[in-house]
């Protein structure tokens, strides 16, 4: 610390107020145990941060040791505005430890916001935010024993759930001539929950110090909008009012298109099995391969959804937190108000479409089943009306035969029966007779084919016998011819 010391004594000191006054966002680099040492204030002052805080310290042990301090502060010419901030419960040991960092250092700040259990048993940190008073006093004390008057005295604090008292305890420190006054959007117990920039935003139209927000701020970006949203006045209720962040957006969007569906599916005048049609689309059977899950996804994200917002609705329905605000501020209170019209609006997104998913899932389900029973009940009246068809023609046919077989007929049938009969025996007799005729003639024809096969025979044998002569005619005429050749 020594070497260190010898060089800042070298060094101006700055006025940290100056900053404040010049009208621009003031970057801080916030206290980080073990982290925001030299080497790291060194880092993010080359990135345009603008001031800078030790770690937490605490100031009875940095009074009563060298080693102590040591230890725990090390600066160079380098490191400033520097903030060195201190734990500490009574005022005269407060104040020791700020005349000896005094010149060294551009100003001290009170933690009043360390939520750790050690430092609240210790009677250090968030427990003070409880003791306004000793806070009033501590500052008081430090104002009026330190000479430099650029010296700065500031605190850090969280806020209380009911937000009157952290403006009271604000207004103390104020009157007890802090210099600024650090606000972590958050009360004691939370941990990584949203910042209350509206509370901050109350705190710091209750009060005519600089008072600086913290929590959640990551970027130059979330640095710029935090200060616009603390710092805002009436005009922001607008923006705040129409505004949906791009998750309800998809939210909102995605319920409309549920709406649509459903009101599409329920046009009388598409049955259910043309529904079934335009559900055997390949384009849906590919579909379905994803559907069951992208179907549970869904349902998981609408639930989360539903969840933060009933989160958000409870944070800001608390009766007891808008009835402080209202008294502290009234355009503040309509901050909250609005947050809470939000969430809840939210809150219907979610549930809404939650509800709709699973209705629409029903009614796809149903159609296709009714348009299923329809396609079969079509095909069993089919099957009926054949059944009948053919029972009918049963019918008919077998109460013909019981008339038959019963006698049964009137007198003119019998006639004709007779008549029919009587012609049906001439008939015979007339066949009978050319039947006769005939095999007359055929035995007749029999019995000239028979001459003729005789007559045929002989003349066959005639014949051949010509044929013999002939061919001896001709070897004893060939014979004398030879003869006469020699
Ligand atoms: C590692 C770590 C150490 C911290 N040490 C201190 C500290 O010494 N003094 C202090 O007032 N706050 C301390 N804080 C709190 C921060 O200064 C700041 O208030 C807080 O990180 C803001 O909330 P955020 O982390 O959500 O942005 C510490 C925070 C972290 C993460």
């Amino acid at each position: 610390m020594i070497d260190d010391i010898r060089e800042t004594k070298e060094c101006q000191l700055k006025d940290p107020m100056d900053l404040f006054h010049s009208g621009q966002v003031v970057k801080i680099c916030a206290p980080m145990v073990r982290y925001s040492k030299l080497a790291f204030r060194t880092l993010v002052r080359k990135y345009s941060c603008d001031l800078c805080y030790t770690p937490m310290i605490v100031a009875a042990d940095f009074v009563r040791s060298a080693k102590a301090r040591d230890s725990e502060f090390t600066t160079n010419k380098g490191d400033h505005p520097l903030i060195v901030q201190f734990a500490a419960k009574e005022a005269q040991v407060l104040c020791d430890a700020a005349r000896i960092i005094c010149p060294f250092a551009d100003g001290i700040d009170l933690n009043c916001g360390c939520p750790q259990r050690w430092a609240m048993s210790e009677g250090y940190g968030a427990c003070l935010i409880n003791k306004p008073e000793l806070v009033k006093d501590m500052v008081r004390h430090v104002r009026s024993q330190i000479d430099n008057p650029k010296f700065s005295v500031s605190i850090k604090i969280r806020i209380h759930e009911d937000l009157k008292r952290t403006v009271d305890l604000c207004q103390k420190a104020e009157a007890a001539g802090v210099s600024w006054i650090t606000v972590h959007g958050r009360s004691i117990e939370e941990r990584h929950q949203p910042v209350h920039y509206d509370a901050i935003k109350i705190i710091k139209q209750s009060m005519s110090i600089p008072i600086v927000a913290n929590g959640d701020i990551k970027s130059l970006k979330d640095a710029e909008n935090v200060h616009h949203l603390t710092e805002a006045d009436g005009k922001i209720k607008h923006t705040l009012f129409s505004k949906y962040t791009y998750q309800w957006t998809a939210v909102a969007a995605f319920l409309y298109g549920e709406v649509g569906v459903i009101l599409v599916l329920c046009l009388p005048f598409i049955s259910p099995l043309r529904w079934q049609k335009i559900f055997m689309f390949p384009l849906w059977s590919k579909m379905a391969v994803f559907w069951n899950k992208m179907f549970l996804t869904i349902i998981v994200l609408l639930i989360v959804l539903f969840l933060d917002a009933v989160r958000e609705v409870r944070k800001y329905s608390s009766v007891h937190v808008n009835e402080k605000a209202a008294n502290v501020n009234s355009s503040a209170f309509d901050h909250i108000q609005m947050k809470l019209f939000r969430s809840q609006r939210n809150l219907y997104l979610s549930g809404f479409s939650l509800f709709l998913w699973l209705v629409l899932r029903r009614t796809v389900t149903l159609l296709t089943q009714l348009a299923k029973e329809m396609a079969s009940h079509a095909a069993l009246e089919t099957q009926v009306n054949d059944a009948t068809e053919a029972a009918k023609k049963y019918m008919a046919e077998n109460e013909r035969l019981q008339e038959a077989l019963s006698g049964k007929g009137d007198s003119k049938k019998k006639e004709s029966t007779d008549a029919t009969e009587e012609k049906l025996k001439e008939e015979v007799e007339r066949l009978k007779a050319e039947l006769q005729k005939t095999s007359n003639a055929f035995h007749k024809a029999k019995t000239e084919v028979a001459a003729f096969k005789k007559q045929s025979e002989g003349l066959r044998r005639e014949y051949e016998q010509l044929m013999k002569e002939f061919e001896q005619l001709q070897q004893s005429l060939n014979k004398a011819e030879d003869k006469k050749d020699l």
